[in-house]
């Protein structure tokens, strides 16, 4: 894995001495961070204009960019202001029995026989989703696209968005459409669980702290993705809170790099990293949830942006994303044709063994020498 930057600095190192100056609030309880054995170093931190940030992104390099001001208009999206102006549309939002907010293709549960959702989707009007954070009886976390529903306060900021600045890197970086925004607003403690997704994503951060850990694209075959035709397809297998080694083994010799940003940050998460995300607690906000303090949570942005088209000529040795993407593709392909894909484990393997494993070509070679 490419080391990006060893030194453990935070969030907290360079900024919680200071007021913020962008209007943000700026506040986090440090032991909420998780201090995990895989975790080598940090993710960037630098300011928007370093030179440094055009290069990590075009590299496809994670990077939190400070005072872009991307979402400076959406400084004041708070529980309070988001029920008053997000309308009366409808919001999915997600239940779980733990604090892990799995990802799941509803599309797909009825062809894996056994299937059990990691979590619940509801539809229903934000202010439903604030009477029931406010009753405080379940976990829940609000993942709903911003659309024409919000209310005419919440397009003006939309509209005020520094659509500028990720044109820009749009366009430097030749990526497709951007696809969609979506608004998070998870409690604290929420974890959305290891996995990648197909598109680069400008991540957002408006109210509240998140630990973001993220893996290379080269540390697919320590993270064990569950197969291309599952539901949790994308998603790591693994618990990393109680990883089981047996099952998984190169899971113990993973690397991540973090960081933890707040409002007013930007994560620029490449495609094909893989990424966990934790609410982390607040140390002012309200963590007793009752009608006379309105409950702590995060709000986030998503900013989704199509790849970049593949290149006439393919360089090689092919970089870690496109073996991913090639890996994708094959199993796919497999999948279409065999089904089963118990049987796609046993072809597969019988392509592998004994083939193009380096002892056997070994082998292979002095037989042909002879
Ligand atoms: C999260 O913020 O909880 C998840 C965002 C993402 O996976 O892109
Ligand atoms: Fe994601």
């Amino acid at each position: 894995m490419e080391n990006i930057n060893i030194d453990k600095q935070r969030h907290v190192s360079n900024e919680i001495e200071m007021p913020l100056q962008n209007g943000f609030s700026n506040d986090f309880d440090e032991s909420s961070v998780k201090k995990y054995s895989f975790l080598k170093g940090s993710i960037p931190r630098l300011r928007d204009g370093d030179p440094d940030v055009d290069r990590l992104i075009s590299a496809n390099k994670p990077v939190v960019i400070t005072d872009s001001k991307l979402v400076q208009s959406a400084k004041d999206w708070n529980l309070e202001y988001l029920e008053k102006n997000m309308g009366n549309g409808k919001n999915f939002v997600f239940q779980s029995d733990t604090r892990k907010f799995m990802y799941h293709d509803e599309k797909r549960v009825t062809q894996w026989p056994g299937f059990r959702r990691p979590t619940r989707r509801y539809e229903m009007k934000f202010s439903n989703f604030v009477e029931m954070l406010q009753m405080g009886r379940e976990r829940l976390y609000l993942q709903q696209t911003l659309n024409d529903t919000v209310g005419p306060n919440m397009v003006r900021d939309f509209v005020k968005f520094r659509w500028e600045w990720c044109t820009r890197y749009q366009r430097l970086c030749r990526w497709g459409d951007l696809t969609s925004n979506l608004l998070l607003v998870g409690m604290e403690g929420n974890i959305t669980p290891g996995h990648f997704d197909e598109q680069e994503n400008f991540f957002a951060q408006i109210l509240g702290y998140k630990q973001c850990i993220l893996f290379p694209p080269d540390q697919f075959e320590c993270l064990y993705p569950f197969p291309v035709s599952h539901p949790c397809d994308r998603q790591s297998q693994v618990d990393f809170d109680n990883p089981d080694f047996t099952r998984f083994p190169k899971f113990q010799h993973v690397k991540a790099i973090e960081a933890i940003v707040g409002p007013g940050d930007v994560l620029y998460i490449p495609m094909y990293w893989w990424h966990n995300i934790e609410s982390l607690r607040s140390s002012t906000q309200s963590n007793t949830f009752s009608h006379e303090v309105p409950p702590s949570v995060t709000v986030s942005v998503n900013f989704w942006y199509k790849a970049a088209a593949i290149p006439d000529r393919i360089e090689r040795p092919l970089k870690a994303n496109h073996k991913v993407a090639v890996m994708r593709n094959i199993e796919k392909m497999l999948t279409e044709v065999v089904g089963d894909p118990e049987e796609i484990g046993n072809m597969l393997k019988t392509i592998t063994e004994g083939r193009y494993d380096h002892q056997q070509q070994i082998s292979y070679d002095t037989y042909h020498q002879s």
